[in-house]
């Protein structure tokens, strides 16, 4: 019997972001909290066994990442996206946020402008602000009549001609709104970076959670050029809801950049790894395949009933249909509400505690990101507060 996700947990004190920061967040306990990414699903047990297995060794010294852990990360790529990855291109690093920060502090200088895509995950925006370095604007193109968005790589070619960024911070898949980049974007964008001495990074923390048939492509297989100007960050952290133990890893193909990033991040040990680290990613990636197919079973269903649950019952907020992972953006902007009213319904009328678009920077005004990630029974009750709020108006 696999697992059932209709499951309902309570995280509350358990030290979980989702539900104990509400107050420091929201101003306010008493909310249904679909905000930050991580799942409200077990953690796969063959992961939780093989930690405790871990723990019930009676020393927690210094360890090694055995040779088993690099490659059920090789094994991983190759059968999930076709990816080959040599060993030696292959870093462990503590987190990805960290490592693009890490990237950033390596490859950049104070006031060099860094590329993003708006909207897009908050960090993109803030780190480079935090280490002193400046943003230059992508927006992406979003179309009305399907309801998605898409790259505008014109621009892109303008914005490297005009403010000679020195790296671009891609979400691949796009967080938020789900987006699986085209083969032919990614490549595109790798030419422009190309042409214009932009290395690219990665972040493909959301790759294995491909919805609908969709296709993910890792970066560095778009193309040789493609391969040869970046850095790609991923981690079996969202996927398998771990995020807690912090793992992820990066995979460099081109020499030069390897050896000055690898030397960086040698030289503060900031490639150690912690020994639940690599036990759960080895577990996770060598038993629990099946499981992650369930959980996108699970979670598409999830998507497919917040999509007809707004077109039916409230027209003023339109789900952008995600193709990978489990959160949903949400335009809002048929309410015709300013940003503090659509706060105030979603915090103080509905009780729920979703992210605010206007985090995501540019183009996220009017939105909010819905984490899916749940048992159907809490999105039911979303869904149902936020219905009868918007009703209320
Ligand atoms: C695109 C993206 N990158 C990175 C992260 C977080 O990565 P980490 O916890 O490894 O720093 C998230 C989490 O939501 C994310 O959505």
């Amino acid at each position: 019997m696999g697992y059932c996700f209709d499951k309902v947990i309570d995280r509350r004190g358990s030290g979980a972001i989702m539900t104990d920061c509400l107050k420091e967040r929201y101003g306010r306990e008493d909310l249904l909290p679909l905000w930050i990414a991580d799942m409200y699903f077990e953690t796969p047990s063959p992961i939780r066994e093989a930690i405790e297995k871990r723990l019930d060794h009676q020393i927690y010294g210094y360890a090694v990442a055995p040779e088993s852990y690099w490659q059920s990360i090789i094994g991983w790529e190759r059968s999930t996206h076709g990816w080959e990855i040599a060993r030696e291109h292959l870093s462990f690093i503590p987190g990805i946020v960290r490592g693009i920060a890490f990237v950033l502090r390596c490859f950049t200088e104070p006031g060099d402008r860094v590329v993003v895509q708006p909207p897009v995950y908050m960090p993109f925006l803030n780190l480079p602000v935090a280490n002193g370095r400046r943003l230059a604007y992508n927006p992406l193109i979003f179309d009305e009549a399907s309801c998605s968005y898409r790259m505008d790589l014109d621009n892109l070619e303008e914005v490297c001609r005009r403010e000679s960024p020195k790296v671009l911070i891609l979400s691949n898949p796009h967080n938020p709104a789900g987006i699986v980049w085209p083969a032919e974007d990614l490549a595109g964008l790798a030419d422009i970076c190309h042409r214009y001495g932009v290395m690219a990074i990665s972040d493909e923390i959301h790759a294995d959670m491909a919805l609908s048939g969709a296709v993910h492509h890792p970066f560095p297989t778009v193309s040789d050029t493609a391969a040869d100007i970046s850095i790609t960050f991923a981690a079996p952290s969202k996927t398998f809801n771990m995020a807690g133990i912090v793992s992820s890893f990066c995979v460099v193909p081109n020499p030069a950049i390897r050896e000055k990033f690898y030397r960086y991040m040698e030289s503060c040990e900031l490639n150690s790894t912690m020994f639940l680290s690599t036990v759960a990613t080895e577990a996770a990636f060598t038993q629990c395949a099946q499981w992650r197919l369930d959980m996108l079973s699970y979670v598409e269903e999830n998507v497919d009933f917040v999509c007809n649950y707004l077109r039916d019952h409230i027209p003023g907020i339109r789900a952008v249909r995600p193709q990978a992972s489990f959160l949903v953006w949400l335009d809002c902007r048929g309410l015709g509400l300013d940003h503090d009213r659509l706060i105030d319904l979603f915090v103080n009328k509905a009780r729920l505690a979703l992210n605010d678009g206007e985090a995501f920077g540019p183009g996220g005004e009017g939105h909010m990101r819905m984490n899916v990630g749940a048992p159907r029974s809490m999105i039911a009750e979303a869904l149902e507060r936020l219905n009868k709020a918007v009703t209320e108006l």
